[in-house]
Protein backbone atom coordinates (compact mmCIF):
# COMPACT_ATOMS: atom_id res chain seq x y z
CA UNK A 1 0.00 0.00 0.00
CA UNK A 2 1.25 3.36 -0.90
CA UNK A 3 2.30 5.45 2.01
CA UNK A 4 -0.16 7.87 1.56
CA UNK A 5 -2.89 5.69 1.22
CA UNK A 6 -2.01 4.07 4.46
CA UNK A 7 -1.87 7.89 6.23
CA UNK A 8 -5.48 8.95 4.58
CA UNK A 9 -6.86 5.41 5.32
CA UNK A 10 -6.06 4.66 9.40
CA UNK A 11 -8.96 5.56 10.88
CA UNK A 12 -9.87 4.25 14.73
CA UNK A 13 -12.29 1.19 14.50
CA UNK A 14 -15.77 1.23 15.96
CA UNK A 15 -17.11 -1.63 15.68
CA UNK A 16 -16.42 -5.51 16.30
CA UNK A 17 -13.50 -7.52 14.75
CA UNK A 18 -13.16 -10.30 12.39
CA UNK A 19 -12.86 -13.00 15.34
CA UNK A 20 -9.49 -14.86 14.01
CA UNK A 21 -6.40 -14.57 15.98
CA UNK A 22 -3.76 -11.65 14.66
CA UNK A 23 -1.08 -13.90 13.06
CA UNK A 24 1.90 -13.71 15.40
CA UNK A 25 3.86 -12.21 11.87
CA UNK A 26 1.52 -9.66 12.34
CA UNK A 27 2.20 -8.99 15.95
CA UNK A 28 5.48 -8.65 15.64
CA UNK A 29 5.04 -6.41 12.48
CA UNK A 30 3.03 -3.90 14.47
CA UNK A 31 5.73 -4.02 17.30
CA UNK A 32 8.93 -3.64 15.16
CA UNK A 33 6.52 -0.33 13.33
CA UNK A 34 6.43 1.21 16.98
CA UNK A 35 10.56 0.51 17.36
CA UNK A 36 10.98 2.18 14.12
CA UNK A 37 9.30 5.54 16.05
CA UNK A 38 11.90 8.40 17.13
CA UNK A 39 12.24 8.55 21.05
CA UNK A 40 15.06 11.04 23.21
CA UNK A 41 18.60 9.99 22.88
CA UNK A 42 17.26 6.32 21.30
CA UNK A 43 15.88 5.64 24.36
CA UNK A 44 12.68 3.62 23.64
CA UNK A 45 10.75 4.05 26.82
CA UNK A 46 7.70 2.02 25.25
CA UNK A 47 6.94 -1.27 26.33
CA UNK A 48 4.08 -3.25 25.24
CA UNK A 49 1.88 -5.91 26.45
CA UNK A 50 0.19 -8.50 24.03
CA UNK A 51 -3.03 -10.19 24.82
CA UNK A 52 -4.55 -13.24 23.39
CA UNK A 53 -5.52 -14.86 26.40
CA UNK A 54 -9.61 -15.04 26.55
CA UNK A 55 -9.48 -15.05 30.34
CA UNK A 56 -7.78 -12.02 30.39
CA UNK A 57 -9.15 -10.35 27.15
CA UNK A 58 -13.04 -11.06 29.21
CA UNK A 59 -11.90 -9.39 32.47
CA UNK A 60 -10.39 -6.59 30.66
CA UNK A 61 -14.18 -6.26 29.05
CA UNK A 62 -15.70 -6.71 32.65
CA UNK A 63 -13.39 -3.48 33.59
CA UNK A 64 -14.03 -1.61 30.45
CA UNK A 65 -18.09 -2.38 30.43
CA UNK A 66 -18.14 -1.29 34.23
CA UNK A 67 -16.54 1.61 33.54
CA UNK A 68 -18.60 2.77 30.62
CA UNK A 69 -21.95 2.15 33.13
CA UNK A 70 -20.00 3.97 35.74
CA UNK A 71 -19.60 7.30 33.67
CA UNK A 72 -22.53 7.55 31.73
CA UNK A 73 -24.56 6.56 34.86
CA UNK A 74 -22.68 9.30 36.87
CA UNK A 75 -23.30 11.88 33.92
CA UNK A 76 -19.09 12.42 34.12
CA UNK A 77 -18.75 11.29 30.68
CA UNK A 78 -21.09 13.80 28.90
CA UNK A 79 -19.68 16.48 32.00
CA UNK A 80 -16.02 15.82 30.83
CA UNK A 81 -16.30 15.55 26.79
CA UNK A 82 -19.28 17.67 26.31
CA UNK A 83 -16.85 19.90 24.03
CA UNK A 84 -15.94 17.78 21.84
CA UNK A 85 -19.62 16.46 20.48
CA UNK A 86 -20.58 18.18 17.47
CA UNK A 87 -24.19 18.04 16.70
CA UNK A 88 -24.67 18.40 13.08
CA UNK A 89 -22.91 18.43 9.75
CA UNK A 90 -22.91 21.99 9.75
CA UNK A 91 -21.15 22.40 12.67
CA UNK A 92 -18.72 19.76 12.24
CA UNK A 93 -18.02 21.23 8.73
CA UNK A 94 -17.61 24.66 9.95
CA UNK A 95 -15.47 23.55 13.19
CA UNK A 96 -13.24 20.40 11.50
CA UNK A 97 -12.78 18.71 14.60
CA UNK A 98 -14.81 17.11 17.24
CA UNK A 99 -16.99 13.83 16.64
CA UNK A 100 -20.01 13.71 15.05
CA UNK A 101 -23.01 13.17 18.02
CA UNK A 102 -26.16 11.78 15.67
CA UNK A 103 -26.05 7.60 16.50
CA UNK A 104 -28.02 7.91 20.21
CA UNK A 105 -30.50 5.02 20.33
CA UNK A 106 -33.58 5.84 19.47
CA UNK A 107 -35.65 6.74 22.22
CA UNK A 108 -33.00 9.82 23.04
CA UNK A 109 -33.20 11.11 20.18
CA UNK A 110 -35.20 13.88 20.77
CA UNK A 111 -33.39 14.78 23.80
CA UNK A 112 -29.82 14.95 22.25
CA UNK A 113 -28.93 18.71 23.17
CA UNK A 114 -30.28 17.83 26.33
CA UNK A 115 -28.04 14.49 27.20
CA UNK A 116 -25.59 16.70 28.55
CA UNK A 117 -27.51 18.44 31.54
CA UNK A 118 -28.65 16.70 34.81
CA UNK A 119 -31.96 16.55 33.17
CA UNK A 120 -30.64 14.06 30.25
CA UNK A 121 -28.55 12.10 32.62
CA UNK A 122 -31.51 11.39 34.65
CA UNK A 123 -33.43 10.45 31.22
CA UNK A 124 -30.72 8.61 30.46
CA UNK A 125 -30.73 6.65 33.66
CA UNK A 126 -34.35 5.78 33.75
CA UNK A 127 -33.76 4.67 29.92
CA UNK A 128 -31.43 2.07 30.82
CA UNK A 129 -28.66 3.81 28.44
CA UNK A 130 -25.69 3.39 31.12
CA UNK A 131 -26.21 -0.68 31.28
CA UNK A 132 -26.81 -0.61 27.22
CA UNK A 133 -23.57 1.51 26.39
CA UNK A 134 -21.90 -0.78 29.06
CA UNK A 135 -22.58 -3.99 27.94
CA UNK A 136 -21.75 -2.56 24.13
CA UNK A 137 -18.36 -1.72 25.70
CA UNK A 138 -18.21 -5.12 27.11
CA UNK A 139 -19.12 -7.00 23.95
CA UNK A 140 -16.62 -4.84 22.04
CA UNK A 141 -13.53 -5.50 24.06
CA UNK A 142 -14.64 -8.92 24.51
CA UNK A 143 -14.95 -9.95 21.06
CA UNK A 144 -11.36 -8.56 20.33
CA UNK A 145 -9.14 -11.00 18.98
CA UNK A 146 -5.96 -9.18 20.74
CA UNK A 147 -5.54 -6.29 23.43
CA UNK A 148 -2.25 -4.35 23.69
CA UNK A 149 -1.21 -2.40 27.15
CA UNK A 150 0.91 0.12 26.46
CA UNK A 151 3.41 0.88 29.35
CA UNK A 152 6.57 3.32 29.54
CA UNK A 153 9.77 2.50 31.65
CA UNK A 154 9.23 4.74 34.89
CA UNK A 155 13.39 5.77 34.40
CA UNK A 156 12.70 8.13 31.52
CA UNK A 157 8.68 8.37 32.73
CA UNK A 158 9.40 11.39 34.79
CA UNK A 159 6.13 13.46 34.89
CA UNK A 160 6.70 16.77 35.72
CA UNK A 161 10.17 16.38 33.90
CA UNK A 162 11.29 16.54 30.67
CA UNK A 163 11.89 13.24 30.12
CA UNK A 164 8.60 12.64 31.12
CA UNK A 165 7.17 14.64 28.44
CA UNK A 166 9.91 13.06 25.81
CA UNK A 167 8.49 9.94 26.94
CA UNK A 168 5.10 10.46 26.24
CA UNK A 169 5.78 12.56 22.87
CA UNK A 170 7.84 9.26 21.57
CA UNK A 171 5.32 6.96 23.07
CA UNK A 172 2.34 8.92 20.52
CA UNK A 173 5.18 8.51 18.07
CA UNK A 174 5.21 4.92 18.32
CA UNK A 175 1.38 4.56 18.41
CA UNK A 176 0.74 6.24 15.29
CA UNK A 177 3.61 3.90 13.81
CA UNK A 178 1.16 0.81 14.85
CA UNK A 179 -1.81 2.30 14.00
CA UNK A 180 -0.86 2.97 10.70
CA UNK A 181 1.01 -0.31 10.35
CA UNK A 182 -2.77 -1.79 11.48
CA UNK A 183 -4.60 0.03 8.24
CA UNK A 184 -1.69 -1.35 5.85
CA UNK A 185 -2.00 -4.93 7.20
CA UNK A 186 -5.92 -4.67 7.05
CA UNK A 187 -6.54 -4.88 10.43
CA UNK A 188 -7.93 -2.22 12.86
CA UNK A 189 -7.24 -0.99 16.62
CA UNK A 190 -9.43 1.53 18.87
CA UNK A 191 -8.21 2.92 22.62
CA UNK A 192 -10.05 1.20 25.88
CA UNK A 193 -10.26 5.00 27.70
CA UNK A 194 -12.88 4.22 30.27
CA UNK A 195 -11.20 2.15 32.67
CA UNK A 196 -8.32 5.25 33.07
CA UNK A 197 -11.16 7.32 33.98
CA UNK A 198 -11.50 5.87 36.90
CA UNK A 199 -8.84 5.10 38.98
CA UNK A 200 -9.97 2.12 40.98
CA UNK A 201 -10.58 0.07 37.51
CA UNK A 202 -7.31 1.18 36.08
CA UNK A 203 -5.97 -0.53 39.07
CA UNK A 204 -7.86 -3.78 38.44
CA UNK A 205 -6.07 -3.73 35.35
CA UNK A 206 -2.65 -2.79 36.48
CA UNK A 207 -2.89 -5.68 38.63
CA UNK A 208 -4.28 -7.92 36.24
CA UNK A 209 -1.71 -7.29 33.96
CA UNK A 210 1.02 -7.77 36.73
CA UNK A 211 2.95 -4.57 35.95
CA UNK A 212 5.97 -4.19 37.51
CA UNK A 213 6.76 -0.68 40.13
CA UNK A 214 9.35 0.01 37.62
CA UNK A 215 6.92 0.45 34.67
CA UNK A 216 3.39 2.62 34.39
CA UNK A 217 0.45 1.13 32.37
CA UNK A 218 -0.41 4.32 30.11
CA UNK A 219 -3.16 2.89 27.27
CA UNK A 220 -4.57 -0.44 26.27
CA UNK A 221 -5.88 -0.69 22.88
CA UNK A 222 -8.04 -3.41 20.72
CA UNK A 223 -7.05 -4.84 17.91
CA UNK A 224 -8.12 -7.11 15.15
CA UNK A 225 -8.22 -7.78 11.55
CA UNK A 226 -11.35 -5.22 10.09
CA UNK A 227 -14.48 -6.26 8.90
CA UNK A 228 -17.16 -5.08 6.61
CA UNK A 229 -19.97 -3.28 7.02
CA UNK A 230 -19.97 -2.75 10.74
CA UNK A 231 -22.97 -0.21 11.53
CA UNK A 232 -21.82 3.02 13.52
CA UNK A 233 -22.26 2.78 17.30
CA UNK A 234 -24.01 5.40 19.54
CA UNK A 235 -20.77 7.44 20.40
CA UNK A 236 -18.96 7.57 17.30
CA UNK A 237 -15.51 7.78 18.10
CA UNK A 238 -14.08 7.54 14.26
CA UNK A 239 -14.17 11.00 12.25
CA UNK A 240 -12.96 11.71 8.56
CA UNK A 241 -13.07 15.74 9.63
CA UNK A 242 -10.50 17.68 9.84
CA UNK A 243 -9.51 20.98 9.96
CA UNK A 244 -8.20 23.50 7.28
CA UNK A 245 -4.86 24.64 7.22
CA UNK A 246 -5.64 27.83 8.29
CA UNK A 247 -7.34 26.75 11.29
CA UNK A 248 -4.38 24.92 12.70
CA UNK A 249 -1.01 26.17 10.95
CA UNK A 250 0.34 29.84 10.92
CA UNK A 251 2.91 31.55 8.92
CA UNK A 252 6.07 33.53 9.98
CA UNK A 253 4.31 34.26 13.49
CA UNK A 254 1.33 33.18 15.26
CA UNK A 255 0.07 36.68 14.18
CA UNK A 256 -1.05 35.11 10.46
CA UNK A 257 -2.53 32.12 9.91
CA UNK A 258 -1.73 30.26 6.67
CA UNK A 259 -3.57 31.16 3.49
CA UNK A 260 -6.33 28.11 3.00
CA UNK A 261 -5.23 28.98 -0.67
CA UNK A 262 -3.95 25.68 -2.71
CA UNK A 263 -0.73 26.79 -4.65
CA UNK A 264 0.99 23.32 -3.62
CA UNK A 265 2.43 21.27 -7.15
CA UNK A 266 -0.70 19.15 -8.72
CA UNK A 267 -1.86 16.77 -5.66
CA UNK A 268 -1.84 13.13 -5.73
CA UNK A 269 -5.12 11.51 -5.97
CA UNK A 270 -5.56 10.93 -2.83
CA UNK A 271 -5.19 14.46 -1.85
CA UNK A 272 -1.64 14.74 -0.38
CA UNK A 273 0.93 16.40 -3.27
CA UNK A 274 4.17 14.21 -3.77
CA UNK A 275 6.24 17.27 -4.24
C1 LIG B 1 -5.01 10.58 23.08
C2 LIG B 1 -6.16 9.97 22.34
C3 LIG B 1 -7.29 9.56 23.05
C4 LIG B 1 -8.35 8.92 22.37
N1 LIG B 1 -9.40 8.42 23.10
C5 LIG B 1 -10.27 7.60 22.47
C6 LIG B 1 -11.24 6.86 23.19
O1 LIG B 1 -11.38 7.03 24.38
N2 LIG B 1 -12.02 5.97 22.52
C7 LIG B 1 -11.91 5.78 21.18
O2 LIG B 1 -12.59 4.94 20.63
N3 LIG B 1 -11.05 6.54 20.45
C8 LIG B 1 -10.22 7.40 21.07
N4 LIG B 1 -9.29 8.09 20.34
C9 LIG B 1 -9.39 8.11 18.87
C10 LIG B 1 -10.04 9.44 18.41
O3 LIG B 1 -11.39 9.50 18.83
C11 LIG B 1 -9.93 9.51 16.88
O4 LIG B 1 -8.56 9.45 16.55
C12 LIG B 1 -10.48 10.80 16.27
O5 LIG B 1 -11.86 10.95 16.46
C13 LIG B 1 -10.23 10.83 14.74
O6 LIG B 1 -10.79 9.66 14.15
P1 LIG B 1 -9.86 8.64 13.34
O7 LIG B 1 -8.85 8.07 14.30
O8 LIG B 1 -10.82 7.58 12.82
O9 LIG B 1 -9.20 9.41 12.26
C14 LIG B 1 -8.27 8.75 20.97
C15 LIG B 1 -7.15 9.21 20.27
C16 LIG B 1 -6.10 9.79 20.95
C17 LIG B 1 -4.88 10.21 20.17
Amino acid sequence: MDFFEVLQGRKTTNGPFDPRAVSQAHQHALMEAASRAPSHFNSQPWRFVLIEDKTTISKVAQVAGASMEKLIHDGLFFERYRPYFRFSQKELEARGDGIHFDQLPGPLKPFAKQVMSPTGVGIMRNLGVPRMLGRDNHDLVAGSPLLMGVLLDKEEYKPGKLSGFYSVFGMGAAMENIWLTTHALGMGIQFISTPMEIPEMWQQLVTLLRVPDNLELMAIYRLGYAKEGNRRPSIDWSSRHRKKLSQYVYRESCDSPESDTDLSPQPAAHGIPRR
